[in-house]
């Protein structure tokens, strides 16, 4: 016997059309059981307007519906229900959407002679209140008392009682042709019985089609010639069924066979052209599929399926006007079209027609609740709304419906992590990586729900395994994010090989992963020991032997993350620099030594040449004394001599020299280019010499757009041309597609308020004050098809830009000399202008705003950083104790403040120095200590500044574990805009903005 459960199922229903095809003629008999309020009887009527139809309906409201709706007089209604008994039975009547227009005495499409079971779980909506007695009986019974034995279609919908309509239609059941009802594997109603179980009752009769919810039974004891059809049965139907079930098989070449010869045997067959236009549109033939599909409408104008199909191709062709008019006709047709309604909702969502498309989910969840894609839907959308609660609701509905919904649980972890509901958040997220273990997504966004949940170490270990299979630019980003917060307490071979590789491409600012690193390099507890010695020695240097010991050089040359750190960022802790201070001592000890290096020596070239360029990078701000001055006077003196005879130049003697003084600084710099081998001391040669003579020739080039006002502005370029701002070497170039503008800015501020740009394709950007380039060259990478125009004062500045833009192959930044106060000198116009850490240094910051202002777009956005009075409250200290010693802002002094404050007890001052990455190079430090012109300003004077100016708060740029924070606190400001709350938690957590206030505005687009 056929197994009713291997059936391939077909999607949608059958249709009155098809009803009319399959008894061959358009007078039949219909049996309609559960006829409701005459919707189908009204479709058949429509398809065979000559059928006679008896309808049986118990329930007294869709009873009053359909004497409302149908007067025909081939249309005969009885007033009971159908089933095994005659006389009276108890009646289950629905209730519930009593808000909807239809059903405002409540829900009358689920009532039942059964008690409901599982229909309370799956459609909880459906109530049933209410027990009613109606009339009962058999269709057999009712046959005799009409003299009516069979009919050519049965039309049954009764909910649960399919065994009972079955037991009492034995003799009525033989002689009728065709059973069309509903099933379900799941007891909705009590003792409802399977497809399996209905097709055992039904011994005359073959399941011929299965739908999701529907079965259609044929009866095998009557041949077409006995049935008394007025046309011939049409061969296309059984051609069409073969092709469905070759189709389901994935033998679509034979199914398409199938149904052109379908085609072929009846032109006007519908169904046959639909099943021609689906396999088209599966292998993008969209041309063939639209002309199938529109044959499929000529002949059949109703059929809801053809316009549903020809819809969803021009969805996939992006037409979505298009789209959105075929699914309307469709559901004009068939107004319980599910699959209809949700695809219209996609389209109106897609048209941003949000409003429409909630209302149209909501009616395709009011046909069949249990479409946990629709939950989903209504989740995602109201995700995107920012309205989380109502999301998380959704996705809790989808997920309860269908477990295993992999994307569902985890949209629902992202939403709980915005509610801040982190047990549940990461619950779900590992619910779906369980289920699709292989998506790099999910890994990524249960990472960094752990990280937020302090879990650095697991966060670390499942992304590291995700790398292995799946290296996306994302489960990089992720990867460096979770190492950045982790002080490594274990070694390994995997999890420094992948350090090294997230510092070298790199993944993440490489200083953000510098104490990491650090942590495990101090694993090796040779290097360790150096460290230990050099600290405990501290400010004498030890020998070189004493220092290294007879295994310190040796380990610290087998160390490739070491010597990756050391050339991509400042090291910012102060017991390494010290460490690295007296190992620059030992070099020189080398250097300086009549004496062969041994081999461990040289087999330290590629530390001592990584160390070289660490002094470089951090601008020579190690301590020095003025007996290790000479000596590395005396090795320049040296490495001159040897030069200007043209001799042979030892790689220590450079590399010694590169440790104390930038090589480019030497009378006639090149003539070492020529004298070095490929090798560490030749990308010593590089880094100071061919790129610094770089620069200097980009210089000329570099394009002046205003003039530059006298007085502050002046001085502080003067300080940017000795010291560009800020110091880095390595940027991450991400390799994946950036998103737009809209889209990142709702990603970093998902409780934000503003008014999306309304074309932000290739949105134009200003970055003013982009010092050295990292600012511009993030911002580049930021939105999809931004062009950036990156300004500043200082050339030297601008060319380390430049060229660093150039090394990285970035194409979208035009940069350019100008002076902030003067852009009114200019016409263009932005649609967002970025400005961190430049206005407070202006003599008055608001002066600098407005005329930014005056450059910015209607509609357009603004990225500022200002400094916070309270924040800074340590530098206020240290700039009065920098002024009271009359330290400058020279190398030498600068050098000279941090070794006194190093050795004055520990202060708070110096501990809160020692978190700075600032600290760690001398233009940095210049920047942050010994600025010739700062402000800082208070959340007051920036709120009344956007109250002058009508501008809108969108949110501050800061670490998400504070805003949780704030939101904890503040819970009825969810989108964090309410500066006055702000003030009142930064005085309570006066470092919240140590790193800046730095937000998003947006001016209105009308005033
Ligand atoms: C601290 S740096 C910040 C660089 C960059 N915005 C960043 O965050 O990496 C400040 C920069 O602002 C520039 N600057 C200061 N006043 C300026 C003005 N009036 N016009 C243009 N640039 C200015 C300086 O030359 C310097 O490069």
């Amino acid at each position: 016997m056929t197994d009713a459960l291997s059936f391939p199922i077909i999607p949608g229903a059958l249709t009155a059309t098809e009803i009319r095809q399959l008894v061959g003629k358009d007078d039949p008999v219909i049996i309609e059981v559960g006829a409701n309020c005459g919707q189908t009887t009204v479709e058949l009527l429509k398809a065979m307007p000559r059928a006679t139809i008896f309808a049986f309906e118990p329930e007294p409201r869709a009873i009053a519906k359909f004497r409302n709706t149908i007067a025909n007089p081939n249309v005969h209604l009885y007033e009971c229900a159908i089933g095994a008994v005659n006389g009276t039975t108890s009646f289950y009547q629905s209730s519930g959407a009593e808000h909807l227009l239809d059903y405002r005495e409540g829900w009358d499409q689920s009532g039942s002679i059964r008690r409901p079971n599982s229909h309370l779980k799956v459609w909880p909506w459906v109530k049933f209140e209410k027990q009613i007695t109606v009339p009962i009986m058999t269709l057999d019974d009712w046959g005799r008392q009409n003299r009516i034995t069979k009919a050519d279609f049965i039309w049954a919908d009764v909910q649960g009682a399919e065994s009972d309509l079955v037991e009492g239609a034995a003799r009525f059941l033989r002689s009728s042709r065709y059973l069309y009802t509903e099933y379900s594997n799941d007891e909705w109603y009590e003792g409802q019985i399977t497809l399996n179980d209905l097709l055992e009752k039904l011994p005359d009769f073959d399941l011929v089609r299965r739908y999701a919810m529907d079965a259609l039974f044929k009866n095998k004891r009557i041949s077409p010639e006995t049935s008394g059809a007025i046309f011939p049965r049409n061969p296309a139907v059984a051609l069409i069924d073969e092709g469905n079930a070759l189709e389901e098989k994935g033998r679509i070449r034979e199914a398409m066979a199938r149904y052109e010869a379908a085609v072929e045997a009846d032109p006007q067959c519908a169904r046959a052209h639909l099943n021609r236009g689906n396999i088209l549109l599966a292998g993008a033939r969209f041309d063939e599929a639209r002309s199938a599909y529109q044959l499929a409408i000529t002949c059949d104008s109703q059929y809801a399926a053809a316009h549903f199909n020809l819809g969803n191709l021009n969805y996939r062709l992006g037409d979505l006007e298009l789209a959105l008019r075929n699914y309307q006709v469709a559901i004009g047709i068939r107004p319980d079209f599910a699959d209809a309604l949700v695809a219209m909702a996609n389209a109106l969502d897609g048209l941003g027609r949000t409003a429409e498309a909630v209302e149209s989910y909501e009616r395709a969840l009011v046909i069949n609740p249990g479409y946990a894609e629709i939950h989903f839907n209504l989740g995602v959308l109201a995700t995107t709304q920012g309205r989380y609660e109502e999301a998380a609701n959704s996705l809790r509905r989808a997920v309860e419906i269908k477990p295993d919904f992999a994307q569902a649980h985890h949209n629902l972890g992202v939403v709980l992590g915005h509610l801040d509901e982190l047990d549940g958040a990461e619950e779900s997220l590992r619910r779906a990586s369980s289920i699709e273990p292989e998506s790099a997504e999910f890994v990524s966004d249960l990472a960094m729900i752990l990280l937020l949940r302090h879990k650095s170490p697991e966060a670390v270990k499942i992304v590291l395994g995700m790398l292995g299979r799946a290296p996306t630019w994302e489960t990089k980003v992720t990867f460096a994010r979770c190492a950045a917060r982790t002080r490594f307490m274990i070694d390994g071979p995997e999890i420094r090989a992948t350090l090294t590789t997230a510092i070298d491409e790199p993944w993440w600012t490489p200083y953000e992963l510098c104490q990491p690193a650090l942590s495990l390099v101090l694993l090796d507890q040779r290097i360790a020991r150096c460290v230990r010695l050099a600290n405990g020695s501290w400010p004498a240097r030890l020998p070189k032997m004493a220092l290294f010991g007879s295994d310190g050089l040796a380990a610290l040359a087998a160390d490739p993350l070491l010597h990756s750190l050391l050339v991509a960022a400042p090291v910012t802790t102060i017991e390494f620099e010290r460490f690295l201070s007296c190992a620059r001592y030992a070099l020189l000890e080398t250097a300086s030594s009549e004496l062969a290096s041994d081999s461990a020596e040289i087999a330290a070239l590629k530390f001592y040449a990584a160390l070289a360029r660490q002094c470089f990078i951090t601008e020579y701000i190690f301590d020095c004394d003025d007996k290790e001055r000479t000596a590395a006077a005396v090795c320049r003196a040296k490495l001159l001599a040897l030069l200007n005879l043209n001799a042979v130049v030892p790689p220590f003697l450079v590399l010694a020299v590169a440790a104390y003084f930038p090589l480019y600084t030497l009378p006639d710099p090149r003539r070492l280019l020529d004298r070095i081998e490929p090798g560490p001391v030749e990308e010593v040669l590089c880094q100071q010499i061919r790129e610094p003579l770089e620069e200097q020739a980009l210089r000329a080039g570099i394009q002046c757009l205003t003039t530059i006002t006298r007085g502050v502005s002046e001085i502080v370029r003067e300080q940017y041309e000795q010291n560009p701002y800020p110091r880095w070497v390595k940027l991450p170039v991400r390799d994946d597609q950036a998103p737009h503008f809209n889209d990142e800015l709702r990603r970093m501020l998902p409780f934000g308020p503003f008014t999306p740009m309304p074309d932000d394709s290739a949105p134009e950007a200003l970055i003013a004050g982009c010092g050295t380039g990292s600012h511009s060259i993030i911002a580049a990478q930021r939105f999809r098809g931004v062009r950036v125009l990156a300004m500043d004062l200082s050339l030297s500045s601008l060319s380390y830009a430049k060229r660093k833009t150039q090394e990285l192959g970035i194409t979208n930044i035009e940069y350019a000399q100008a002076d902030i106060l003067k852009l009114n000198e200019i016409t263009r116009t932005f649609d967002i202008i970025e400005s961190v850490g430049v206005l407070h240094h202006m003599a008055d910051p608001f002066a600098g705003w407005r005329t930014l202002l005056s450059r910015l777009r209607p509609g357009g956005f603004m990225n500022l950083g200002f400094y916070s009075e309270i924040a800074r409250r340590h530098v206020v200290k240290l700039r009065e104790m920098i002024a009271a010693h009359g330290y400058a802002g020279t190398l030498d002094d600068i050098r000279r403040f941090r070794q006194d404050l190093a050795t004055q007890n520990p202060s708070v001052e110096l501990k809160w120095l020692s978190e700075m990455p600032d600290f760690f190079s001398a233009s940095e430090c210049r920047d942050l200590l010994f600025h010739v012109q700062e402000h800082r300003l208070t959340l007051d004077q920036i709120e009344s500044f956007l109250a002058e100016f009508g501008l809108h708060f969108i949110g501050f740029d800061l670490d998400p574990r504070v805003l949780r924070q704030y939101r904890v606190r503040f819970s009825g400001d969810q989108s964090g805009t309410n500066l006055r709350n702000w003030a009142r938690f930064e005085a309570d957590n006066p470092d919240t903005f140590a790193g800046m206030y730095r937000f998003w505005v947006q001016q209105p687009r009308s005033k």
